[in-house]
């Protein structure tokens, strides 16, 4: 019989990270008892395939594959599936069956989180997610409680390891996009079919489930501007260390203050961006994350450490589980999700950074004076130009100018490169970079 204080826990999905929580949940049972004042029993784990391999040895009659069954008359949720469906159906017949649920589902989370939280907020229930962004680094509890009374203006980060793992080799090698990505799905630190994260799809799924809690406001996927790493090769990385950048796939989410008849409204974006060699952001290496964030009376912030692996995700998705506990003990159901911000979400155009634009164009008299001009023709100011020559095979003179500009709107600077792209002058646009973190 279940007595009052052992809470029931469903576990669906024993992938690499839902292994690890019930492995968690079991061996750790005593000491998380002690912790939430509930003995937490590991129901059942619900699988599509009981027999499939598994990372860790877990007790067989633990699986079912009936995933209905096992979240009626439990406590607390864990769903670890994946995608869309069945997750979504059985998150919410979860919530509406009393349960709070904790899930890492970030695609889930960045299309249909808004209809999740309205139903967790009829019910009273909780929805926690601290695993799906950047797996064990605290970042949506600091977004969500500890910053709660501040003003967020600004997040860059790096919240996807794989990327940041193959540019950071390309940054160190000199090596070519193709030969690290073969060579980091080798390794394992890349799936076998990138897209997600070489496209930057994974990173604006995060970067809409930050926006929308640093904003409170609900930030669609399809309004996240996303570029990934596929188009950035070794010269472009050459040329930002020459300027002293180096090349990270940023999520950037920001403030846009009011301006002329433009309501004050949010960016949020993914690109390839230069960040300063200086730049805290610029030492995190490898497959790590890190996210900076910036409020009005905090100041900046920095939250550092492992954006994915299986343990590390299991220790984020135990916090939730200890917190939801606390929660069913104690009563209430925490804070919930807010949309009050109600902010419009900008077109990329109304963003202002640095760029750095890299040409190719013909070594005649007066050509540094076209391009500047067609630059300064829209309103975007040269900083820094550097220029190299070189020499065709068959003995043509060229030149390669790499142009730092000064703060520019994002539609100026467009246009102006649209205006050099169809300029006699130049014969190439080779590449047009952002620079964030000033
Ligand atoms: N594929 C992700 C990454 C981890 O490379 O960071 C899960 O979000």
């Amino acid at each position: 019989m279940i007595d009052h204080r052992t809470l029931r826990v469903a576990l669906l999905g024993a992938g690499s990270v839902g292994s690890q929580v019930a492995r968690l949940l079991i061996e750790r049972a005593d000491e998380l008892e002690e912790r939430t004042g509930a003995r937490l029993e590991l129901a059942g784990i619900a699988v599509r395939d009981v027999d499939a391999p598994r990372d860790v040895a877990l007790p067989r009659e633990l699986f079912t594959t009936e995933a209905h069954e096992l979240i009626v008359g439990s406590d607390i949720v864990i769903e670890l599936m994946g995608g869309i469906e069945p997750a979504r159906t059985l998150i919410l017949d979860a919530l509406r069956s009393g349960a709070d649920v904790v899930t890492g589902n970030k695609a889930l989370l960045a299309t249909h989180g808004a209809e999740i939280f309205d139903v967790a907020d009829q019910v009273g229930a909780s929805v926690s997610y601290e695993a799906a962004v950047a797996a064990a680094i605290p970042i949506i509890r600091p977004l969500k409680d500890s910053l709660a009374g501040d003003r967020v203006d600004r997040i860059f980060g790096i919240v996807n390891g794989t990327t940041n793992y193959i540019l950071d080799r390309m940054d160190k090698e000199g090596a070519a996009f193709d030969a690290v990505l073969t060579d980091a799905q080798r390794l394992g630190y890349a799936e076998a079919d990138p897209t997600a994260d070489v496209e930057g799809h994974d990173a604006a799924q995060k970067a809409a489930i930050l926006a929308s809690l640093a904003f409170h406001t609900n930030v669609p996927l399809e309004a996240v501007h996303c570029e990934g790493i596929t188009g950035v090769d070794a010269d472009m990385i050459e040329n930002a260390r020459g300027a002293g950048f180096v090349i990270k796939l940023l999520a950037t989410c920001e403030r846009l203050p009011a301006e002329g008849d433009e309501p004050e409204a949010i960016s949020v974006r993914v690109y390839p961006a230069l960040v300063s060699r200086e730049h805290p952001l610029a030492s995190v290496h490898g497959g790590n994350n890190a996210v900076y964030v910036e409020a009005e009376a905090a100041g900046p912030l920095m939250f550092y450490g492992a954006g994915a692996g299986g343990v590390q995700t299991a220790s984020a998705i135990l916090g939730d589980v200890v917190s939801a506990a606390r929660r069913h003990i104690a009563g209430g159901v925490g804070v919930g999700e807010s949309a009050r911000g109600d902010q419009p979400v900008a077109p990329i155009g109304r963003i202002t950074t640095r760029y750095q634009i890299t040409l190719e164009v013909t070594d005649e008299h007066g050509v540094l004076q076209t391009v500047a001009g067609l630059l300064a023709e829209g309103g975007v100011s040269v900083a820094t130009i550097e220029q190299t020559l070189s020499h065709d095979a068959d003995g043509a003179s060229r030149a390669r100018l790499v142009i730092g500009t000064h703060r520019a709107r994002e539609q100026a600077l467009s246009d102006a490169v649209a205006r050099l792209d169809a300029s006699d002058v130049v014969e190439r646009v080779v590449s047009v970079l952002r620079v964030e973190g000033d």
